[in-house]
Formats: C-alpha cells, structure tokens, sequence
C-alpha cells in the first residue's frame, strides 16, 4: 500500500456517545465495538471509565473481546481518574489511557483557575502517572483549537519527553479554519523538538462544519491519526465523521495516504450506529445519506444515466450502499422515465414516452415523489389504450 497510513481511531463510544438520548448499555457497546474492529478501525475509544460503573464495565467488557484494535479508555489529568481506567482496561490486548487536560487560557482561567506553568506540570504528571500502567498514553491538550501555539509547543514537548506516544490536538470547540488548523499542526512538527518520538493526532468538532476539513488539513500538516465517529456523531453539532475522512483519503489518493478501513462496511457501519443509537442520519450526509447517490433533477439523471461518472465521484458499492437511486419527481425528465419504464419491464417507443412523460407530470405534480406503483398504473391504462404499445416488449 504505498503512502503515509492514517490511524483511524473512533470515538463513537465516547465522544458520540455524549449525544442526548444516544446512551448506550454494556451490550450495545459490545456489539459496536466488534463492528468497528471488523470495519478495520485501529484504535477503539470506549468510554470514560470513572464517569460511571456502566462505562466502567462497558470499558472493561470490550476490552475482553477486542483482540485487533487498541481499546482506549479516556480520563482527566487526575490520578484516581487514571487507575481507574487503567483497571478497566486490564484485559485489553493493547491498552491504551488517553489523558489530558485544557490549554487554552479560557480553560486553564475559568475551568481551572490556574496558571500556564501549573497546568504544563499537571499534564506532564498526568501522562506519568499513565505511563505506571500502560506503555501507549495518549495526551490531550483539550481546547488546543485556542491554544496559543508557543504555550501549546511547550505542553507538547513536555508531554512527549514524559512519555505519551500519542498527542492529541483538539479543537474542541470547532473553532478553526482549516488553514489555521493546518498551520498549528505544521507548528508542531517545526517547533518541537522531539516531535519525532509521537504521533500527532486530529480530533475536531463540527461547530462551523469544518470537521473534516480541518481533519484533513492536519493530517496534510503531519499529523498521523484521525479522531472521529460514525455518522459524525457527538458533543453539540458533532466530532469528524468517520466516513467522511476515510473516502477523502480514499479518492484522493494522490495526497499519499491510506487507511485499514473497509470502505464497503461503511454504510452497514452507518445504519448500524444510527438503529443502535436511536439517531437518524440525516438524507443529505455526505457517503451515508439516503439521498448520498439518489439523483433527483432531470439533467442530472440524464447526464448520469449517459454515464455515472458524470455525476457521481465514488460508486455506491465502494461504501456498501447499494445502487445509485433515479428517483422521479417533476423534476425529471423523459430519460429517466423511459429508463424507469424499462427497469419495470415497460419498453416503450419514444413518442409513447413523449404522451406518457404529460401523464407521469400530473402525478409528479401532486406527489414529493412518484413510484412504481404509479408507473405501473400509468403503463397499463396506456397500452389498454394504445394496445400497438405492449407490442414493443412482446416483440
Ligand atoms: O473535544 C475534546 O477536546 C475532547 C477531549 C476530551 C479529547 O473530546
Ligand atoms: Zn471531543
């Protein structure tokens, strides 16, 4: 496979989790995990173990019977927080404790009432008190989006000397513009010095709908892993979608990267987390939206059926979704009726489809979207008026 690969780790146990309403019990969480380890994710984040006995257990459950991805357990820069999932996460095959705390001054002042150099300590005895129970540590500088990037180099260096494998680079708040969140990310790899020793990892939020924008930006920077959740599920409008990232990576393969992901589980993936969760996708979603390969609009339809490239960068069966979708409103056009007719077993010649296209625009007119039962009804009162009509199949 050649290129840079891109450690997708998942956060849908986690930060997607964080959603109203999508909570979810030990059992569900185990049947998710398995999934993402079978859709060829590196590293699963499976809850926040002191946060409560039910993602203690949760934690420690998957962490049994995960054996190919690395299961993650996230904590605050607090010791207890940091034996506790150390605990939970005994059986894993290979643990991993994601620790950190907030860099931005909004944070260090009104969260923590605290200062730079305290806070800079309190992250390097954090990763410490990780690296007592696991060899992978991943650090988090919570808010980095609004960090100031000396402050941030610094935290950064630190942590890596004290031992995190992993430093994650949040933009918490969804702040950044992708250039911006690029060049922080370029920052780092110019500016700290032992920046070699860790990966630098991407987890950023949906606010302004630049996740995966910025995601991308970051990895194009140099960073090495992607944070991320299925249907871009988690705190407010969301984290980077999981299947956003990947099929970016994917068809634009000549920014050399590569991920494990099995791009064909992706839409089972989806409908998978959105059943379990009780959260719909919404139609529009970018690879996993109902209406992701449905085309609708008479041009496009007939430009499509011509061929499909004209419409459509990625096949629907690259992603497990099935075929593309013509689906007929007032606003198509002849081709895609004629097209339609044939599917269902209805040649006709193209003056038939010229009387029948006025006929399907007075259903279409009355209806969001015409079906086949329609269609079926519109061919069979037509050859039952014009009999030399059927004529065309039979012959
Ligand atoms: O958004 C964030 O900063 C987080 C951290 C806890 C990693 O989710
Ligand atoms: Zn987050």
């Amino acid at each position: 496979m050649p290129g840079k690969k891109i450690d997708i780790f998942d956060t849908t146990l986690r930060d997607g989790e964080q959603v109203p309403g999508c909570k979810l019990n030990t059992k569900e969480k185990i049947e998710l995990a398995i999934a993402l380890e079978e859709l060829g994710v590196d590293i699963i984040e499976a809850g926040f173990p002191i946060s409560s006995p039910g993602d203690f257990t949760s934690v420690r459950e998957i962490s049994k019977v995960v054996k190919n991805a690395t299961i993650c357990g996230l904590t605050r820069a607090v010791q207890k927080d940091i034996e506790v999932a150390a605990d939970a996460l005994k059986y894993a095959a290979k643990p991993r404790i994601h620790t950190g705390i907030g860099t931005s001054d909004f944070h260090i002042k009104s969260k923590f009432n605290s200062n730079r150099e305290d806070i800079l300590v309190r992250a390097v005895q954090a990763v410490k008190w990780a690296k007592n129970f696991v060899d992978d540590v991943e650090f988090y500088a919570e808010d980095a989006g609004r960090t100031d990037n000396d402050y941030l180099a610094r935290v950064v260096e630190a942590v890596i000397a004290a031992g995190a494998t992993v430093v994650n680079i949040p933009d918490t708040t969804g702040y950044c513009l992708p250039h911006q969140y690029g060049e922080k990310i370029a920052y780092l790899v110019n500016n700290v010095s032992n920046v070699d020793r860790a990966t630098l990892s991407c987890h950023c939020h949906n606010d302004l709908g630049l996740a995966t924008a910025n995601s991308i930006a970051g990895i194009i920077a140099g960073a090495g892993q992607i944070e991320c959740t299925i249907n871009g599920l988690g705190e407010r409008a969301g984290n980077t979608s999981l299947e956003e990232v990947v099929m970016v990576i994917k068809q634009h393969h000549s920014l050399g990267f590569y991920t494990g992901v099995k791009s064909q589980k992706l839409f089972p993936m989806s409908r998978l987390v959105s059943d379990t969760m009780r959260m719909q996708v919404q139609p529009n979603k970018a690879i996993v939206g109902s209406n992701a390969f449905a085309h609708s609009s008479g041009i496009h339809q007939d430009g499509f059926l011509k061929d499909s490239l004209t419409y459509e960068i990625i096949n629907p069966e690259e992603v497990g979704a099935g075929e593309s979708k013509i689906v007929l409103t007032a606003r198509s056009g002849r081709s895609a009726l004629a097209h339609r007719f044939r599917k269902l077993g209805h040649e006709f010649t193209r003056n038939d489809v010229d009387v029948l296209y006025e006929r399907f625009l007075k259903v279409a007119d009355t209806k969001k979207e015409v079906n086949d039962d329609d269609l079926h009804q519109l061919a069979e009162a037509y050859q039952a008026e014009v009999p030399e009509s059927a004529e065309v199949l039979k012959g």
